[in-house]
């Protein structure tokens, strides 16, 4: 075969593996809009804003396997990477993402498999947000597969900061230059203040509520 018809056949493999992380997104969509809704109708208040999410695009797939070294084995690439499937909820308060967490975290037939807390522990340069790498399953019409999806649950505040930091500064490979550094993270201080003096509104409103 040549080289073409290779790349060819291994794009197309890829695009049918993608197929189950797209059913796995799906599976944990309908968790999440239901917590959302069943939440709101008890306690008169929505743990989540919006959610959204993405699947690694193939040639992002390639990329990423090339550059951490690890083999391209359409089958195996969920042993590789964890972050092919991935879901972001953004919600009102730290409070929320906490909870929306523990409401995943109680649910029998996802696993979670790794919990990154950048809220109680920051990045260096200021970024928050809680990562969790869940496992759920999906069934097909003749097996099951087991998806990872990667779940960022983050506050308003925490996105608003993120979203700008990428759009600043994804054009760097390492660090950008020492000034910036401080000016970015104390953004992520006063952003995180923000999310202080909110939760502490929210909770004088909604006291005797949950
Ligand atoms: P990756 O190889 O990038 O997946 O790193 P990792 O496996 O150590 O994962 P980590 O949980 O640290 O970060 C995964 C994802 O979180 C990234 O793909 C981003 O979406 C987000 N993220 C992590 N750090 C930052 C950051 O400093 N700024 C922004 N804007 N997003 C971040
Ligand atoms: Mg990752």
């Amino acid at each position: 075969m040549t080289d073409l018809a290779d790349d060819l056949s291994l794009l197309r493999d890829l695009e049918r593996r993608l197929l189950v992380y797209k059913f796995g997104i799906e599976e944990l969509m309908t968790k999440l809009r239901i917590l959302s809704e069943e939440f709101d109708y008890v306690h008169q208040h929505d743990p989540i804003e919006h959610i959204t999410n993405r699947v690694k695009k193939p040639e992002g797939i390639l990329e990423k396997l090339r550059r951490k070294g690890f083999p391209l084995e359409v089958d195996r690439i969920g042993d590789y990477l964890d972050d092919i499937a991935g879901v972001r909820v953004i919600c009102p308060f730290v409070s929320d993402v906490y909870r929306v967490s523990a409401m995943l975290a109680r649910q029998h037939d996802l696993k979670i498999l790794r919990t990154k807390d950048y809220i109680a522990a920051p990045k260096p340069n200021g970024y928050r947000s809680l990562h969790l790498i869940v496992e759920i399953p999906v069934f097909l019409s003749d097996r099951v597969e087991h998806v990872k999806v990667e779940v960022q649950l983050r506050t308003i505040a925490m996105d608003f900061w993120a979203t700008l930091e990428h759009k600043l500064f994804y054009k760097y490979d390492d660090s950008p230059p020492a000034d910036f550094v401080d000016e970015l993270m104390s953004s992520a201080m006063i952003a995180a203040q923000l999310d202080d003096r909110m939760e502490s509104l929210h909770r004088r409103i909604h006291q005797d509520d949950h």
